[in-house]
């Protein structure tokens, strides 16, 4: 009896039950009155009494193993339903799906853009380069004297292990690499990232983005430089747009001016937008110094060129009328969705 007992233990190890019905007809092989558990409970009363003991705690604990294996077979039989019943929940797949929605591009994105178009159509190219940048073409080569403080008007990122790299203060860097890698005539803007260290606020953060632009040929002149950027300022901000420049300081620029453009918010009347002045600055601009020229590998008797530089957030605040600066950089999605319909 005691082998049988065992060759049942063993049974029961490699049970596994794959449908409903095998465990059931398993289980009344096992439990049920006439099943083998009964009659070995039956035949248990007529063995040697030295055995019994033995015997009937193999038994019992048959008995107990049986009923611990069936009731797993029945979690496992249970959940693989459950997740069968998943699959039939998939719906009709021949259905049509929902349109995904549509995505916003971030308005900083949709201006540049815009600004890159109405330049690239008069014959600009565009140029990228590093946002980590060397004192070479962050300073030294437009002209910013070593230890002059004209390197304070723009508070730099240092990179701590290596004084010689910093975040670069402006996308002119780029254009130093564009003069020093091509040969005049050149026309090329250079949209990007740029760092400041500046207290963050509605006006003014840490980090933000420009387009500046670099024109270079023989016999290139401010008038050049004023009708070109009349253009640009009547593509982005309307047809009766105009602008007036007005005298300023770069190291890199000589002679250099500030250029504001009317007010299309108020058509010059007065508003908060242009503080009752009629008049909202834009950009940096003017003829390149020829010490840039030469530290580029420029013929300055040869050649001459004008630069300017503007904010994409400034203009996008203008375009959009949006009051904090912060918005362009929580990503919050209540405040990017309402550029969707935007290109
Ligand atoms: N680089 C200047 C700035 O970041 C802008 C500028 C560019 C001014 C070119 C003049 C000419 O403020």
């Amino acid at each position: 009896m005691i082998d049988r007992i065992n060759e049942l233990f063993m049974q029961l190890e490699q049970f596994r039950a794959t449908t409903p019905e095998t465990l059931e007809a398993f289980r009344n092989k096992m439990l049920s009155k006439k099943g083998i558990l009964a009659e070995l409970f039956h035949e248990f009363k007529t063995i040697d009494p030295s055995q019994r003991r033995e015997v009937g705690r193999l038994l019992n604990e048959l008995k107990e193993k049986t009923s611990e294996a069936i009731a797993r077979a029945k979690d496992h039989l249970e959940s693989q339903l459950e997740t069968s019943k998943g699959l039939d929940r998939i719906p009709d797949l021949s259905m049509p799906v929902d349109a995904f929605p549509l995505g916003a591009r971030h308005p900083i994105s949709i201006i540049r853009n815009r600004i890159n178009g109405i330049f690239e159509k008069i014959g600009f190219t565009i140029s990228e380069g590093p946002e980590m940048e060397d004192d070479w073409h962050n300073f030294s080569a437009l002209n910013f004297p070593e230890e002059h403080p004209a390197r304070d008007m723009q508070d730099t990122f240092f990179i701590c292990k290596n004084p010689d790299l910093a975040l670069r203060t402006h996308t002119s860097s780029v254009q130093v690499r564009v003069m020093e890698s091509q040969k005049p005539p050149i026309r090329t803007i250079s949209p990007g990232r740029v760092f400041r260290n500046e207290a963050i606020s509605a006006r003014a953060h840490c980090f933000f983005h420009q387009v500046e632009g670099l024109y270079i040929d023989k016999v290139v002149s401010f008038a050049d430089m004023k009708q070109t950027l009349l253009h640009f300022a009547r593509e982005m901000f309307g047809e009766s747009t105009r602008i007036r420049l007005r005298p300023s300081f770069f190291p890199f620029t000589e002679p250099s001016a500030e250029m504001d453009v009317s007010c299309s918010i108020c058509g010059q009347k007065g508003c908060n937008v242009c503080k009752y002045t009629g008049w909202i600055e834009i950009m940096g601009c003017g003829m390149v110094d020829p010490n840039v020229l030469e530290n580029c590998g420029i013929d300055s008797n040869v050649y001459s060129g004008y630069a300017f530089g503007m904010g994409i957030e400034r203009i996008t605040m203008l375009t959009y009328q949006i009051k904090d600066l912060r918005l362009f950089f929580e990503n919050d999605i209540r405040f990017l969705r309402q550029f969707q319909s935007a290109i």
